[in-house]
């Protein structure tokens, strides 16, 4: 495999090193937005110059550890010499001067980037399936453990990546604006059930074109601050959006699935929504027959789905679920900003599904990977030895590799 393209500068390989030795400098959702507020455009280009490459370089060691057998396919050798290629644009205005020019010429050259990346996670797990498909099916769990590790560092990165060019560029770039009070891609006031009613309508249109029915929404809310006041707090919207979207999928087509001859009685998705002090908990209840205690923890593993795995031929439209990246990737949008999502389920009534964010905006700081010596130990981890009787042994038939990521995993 080739590491290093021809037509790239020589001393890329240098500058990996050197910028891979910086840890990323996690920014918090307030400072995303005083930064914001008082935007100064010479700033932003003089800290992004310098972080971009850090967390490009951070993760770009990473995919260098890949077991060679994984880094050796043709998509995960696509996504380094993309990573290579940004890497080395950013370079470009290691030393530039912020005239108005050189700042116009870093804000399309983020744009082109950020078109450039849109692709990563189906292109990723195209190369995960080629692997499997060269093992003949069979993915060991040392492997599948370093695949899982990676996949949630290399997301976790992208997604913080994203944020950063995203708010440059709707700051700064003219063109994409930013609607109304939003700062960049910030919502100040985000209104959590009108984000909830959102979602739950998109999701449901889905359901409806498969099921020719869908469960209600009951909506409650408890905001300890004040009860009287709809509960708002300072998020990205489209990162919330995604979360619910994934989960409303999910339940719906659990109900839908346990109530597949009365479609008359659904019983409704329940939603409570609290503000606490330290936490807002968005928890979504169904009654689609919940998750055996055995499964709970295949749930967050890339390409895990109990569905059909959706037509290769109509790649345009969007399935309901199949490819199994709902509850991985949301779950990563809620930590990106140290919140979380569980899952509780009591088998043979349903499942609750809890998003957490923090409350304030301080300590909404990102969680980015870090390159170091503990990180490379776990892509040369062999199998621990199992110090408990009759331990639950991985079954290599659910990793169920997809052929292809629908595009609502690609926005933000
Ligand atoms: N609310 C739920 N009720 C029952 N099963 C669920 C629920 N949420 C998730 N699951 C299970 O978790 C699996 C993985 O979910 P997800 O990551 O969203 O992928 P997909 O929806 O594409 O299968 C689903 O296939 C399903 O078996
Ligand atoms: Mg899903």
């Amino acid at each position: 495999m080739k590491l290093f393209s021809s037509r790239l500068c020589t001393n890329i390989p240098k500058m990996l090193d050197f910028y891979s030795q910086f840890n990323p400098s996690p920014l918090s959702i307030k400072q995303f937005i005083d930064f914001g507020q008082n935007a100064c455009e010479k700033k932003s280009f003089i800290f992004l110059r310098k972080e971009l490459p850090v967390r490009l370089a951070n993760i770009m060691k990473e995919i260098a550890l890949l077991p060679t057998n994984l880094l050796g396919t043709n998509s995960v050798n696509q996504v380094n010499d993309w990573y290579l290629k940004s890497f080395e644009e950013v370079l470009k205005f290691e030393k530039m001067e912020p005239t108005h020019e050189n700042l116009v010429g870093f804000c399309n050259q983020l744009v082109q980037i950020r078109n450039r990346h849109s692709d990563v996670v189906q292109t990723m797990s195209q190369g995960v399936l080629e692997l499997k498909e060269s093992q003949e099916g069979y993915v060991d769990q040392s492997l599948e453990t370093s695949i899982q590790y990676f996949l949630d560092r290399l997301y976790m990165s992208r997604i913080s990546i994203r944020m950063l060019i995203n708010q440059h560029t709707i700051l700064f770039g003219g063109r994409e604006e930013s609607k109304g009070r939003q700062i960049g891609c910030l919502d100040p006031a985000c209104d959590i059930s009108s984000v909830v009613k959102d979602a739950y309508e998109n999701a449901r249109f889905l359901c409806d074109q498969y099921y020719l029915a869908s469960p209600e929404l009951v909506i409650n809310q408890c905001n300890n601050l004040d009860n009287t006041l709809p509960i708002r707090t300072v998020y990205v919207p489209s990162h919330l959006y995604h979360m619910l979207f994934e989960l409303f999928k999910n339940s719906m087509r659990a109900v839908m699935e346990l109530h597949d001859e009365t479609t008359e009685n659904l019983p409704p998705i329940h939603v409570l929504i609290v503000c606490g002090k330290e936490d807002i908990c968005v928890k979504i209840s169904d009654q689609g027959g919940g998750i055996p205690r055995s499964q709970i923890d295949q749930l967050f593993k890339y390409m895990y789905s109990t569905a059909p795995q959706p037509s290769k031929s109509d790649l345009h439209t969007v399935p309901l679920a199949g490819y199994g990246y709902g509850l991985p990737i949301s779950r990563l949008y809620a930590r990106y900003f140290h919140g979380d999502i569980v899952l509780l389920s009591a088998e043979g009534y349903g499942t609750d599904a809890v998003i957490y964010l923090k409350a304030l905006s301080d300590e909404a700081n990102e969680l980015l990977p870090i390159f170091n010596k503990t990180s490379s130990k776990f892509y040369r981890a062999t199998v621990p030895t199992g110090d408990w009787s009759n331990q639950f042994r991985f079954r290599s038939s659910t990793f169920r590799a997809t052929v292809s990521i629908s595009s609502t995993y690609l926005s933000n």
